[in-house]
């Protein structure tokens, strides 16, 4: 049963002089106990995505589409019912932890706001919640650290403190942007365990350019380039097999692959190219790859490729 279907999405900006688009009629949907990441280079709309699911893009976004949750279009509810659904039904881990916790406030106040909010603790109730959730997520000495400010952490604790807000309302849906970017490689590791334990039962929609966060975490995989979905399908076989030349790239410019980086840039917005949105890159590029642009195609077993080569 899908939980959040998301239709036709396009998201443009308006800049000084220009609009310029940045999603491109996104087409999907994300089950309940799915563990889906969204994975591709910067700048190809990963975030804009999650961000317009939360309904927290800036003023200059101009969005179409639909976003169906819990029976309603996201897109069309009023902004009071959006408060409620953010934190409750879907929360956000954002993609930069230092700037996306307070920096004046004390770790127990601001996970203890997120929980008065939308759960009924109140109180010592209130205070045992916050340092049961720090102590779930491997906090050292929740009782000291719910008085901390967040300069007091690491970059790991406060990713840790992070998944705790997210985990404090219980909610049906938790998307994580970027969650081991800027991360060492131990703490990396850490984090990612602790997530693989912490989503069990749970709904997530990962967003990252990582594609070890990727294959660890999630069971279904959408590779995205210049804001549209060009290759998605179950994890093990997108990674093992992969269909469009550019997830193929992508899997090869891995450091573990030996880091064959794809020869050329993304797209700037709003200067795609009219046939394939990959085409200029391609290897295997053939004329109707510059004329026509190619349809998000069934190609069996879950899977579906933006590919004239599978036509
Ligand atoms: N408020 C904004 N105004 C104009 N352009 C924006 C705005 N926010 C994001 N963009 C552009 O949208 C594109 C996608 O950004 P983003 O979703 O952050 O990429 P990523 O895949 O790295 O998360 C980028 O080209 C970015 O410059
Ligand atoms: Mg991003």
């Amino acid at each position: 049963m899908s939980l959040l279907t998301i239709n036709n999405l396009s998201v443009q900006f308006e800049t000084a002089g220009a609009t310029v688009p940045v999603l491109d009629r996104i087409d999907f949907e994300v089950a309940a106990g799915d563990h889906i990441a969204l994975i591709g280079e910067s700048g190809c709309g990963k975030t804009v995505l999650g961000m317009s699911v939360m309904r927290l893009l800036p003023p200059n976004a101009r969005i179409t589409g639909a976003i169906r949750y819990a029976g309603s279009d996201l897109l069309q509810v009023a902004e009071r019912e959006m408060q409620q659904i953010r934190g409750r039904g879907i929360a956000l881990i954002s993609q930069n932890s230092v700037s996306s916790l307070n920096p004046v406030v004390r770790i127990g106040d601001q996970i203890a706001e997120s929980l008065s909010l939308h759960t009924q603790y109140r109180g010592d109730d209130l205070r045992h919640e916050v340092i049961r959730l720090l102590a779930e997520l491997g906090i050292e000495q929740p009782e000291e650290s719910v008085q901390k400010f967040p300069h007091q952490f690491s970059g790991g604790m406060r990713e840790r403190i992070l998944v705790a807000m997210a985990l404090a309302c219980n909610p049906d849906i938790i998307i994580a942007d970027e969650p081991t970017t800027g991360l060492d490689a131990l703490v990396k590791v850490q984090i990612l365990r602790l997530l693989k334990k912490a989503m069990q039962g749970r709904t997530l929609l990962l967003i990252t350019h990582d594609l070890g966060t990727a294959f660890t975490l999630a069971s279904r995989t959408a590779v995205m380039y210049a804001g549209e979905i060009l290759e998605c399908g179950p994890t093990s076989e997108v990674f093992s097999h992969p269909r469009h030349p550019y997830t193929q790239g992508l899997l090869a410019s891995s450091p573990s692959a030996g880091f064959h980086p794809i020869p050329g840039l993304s797209p700037a917005p709003g200067q795609v190219p009219s046939g394939c949105r990959f085409c200029p890159r391609c290897s295997c590029a053939m004329d109707t790859c510059r004329s026509l642009h190619p349809h998000l195609k069934e190609t069996g077993r879950g899977r579906r490729v933006r590919c004239f080569r599978y036509d």
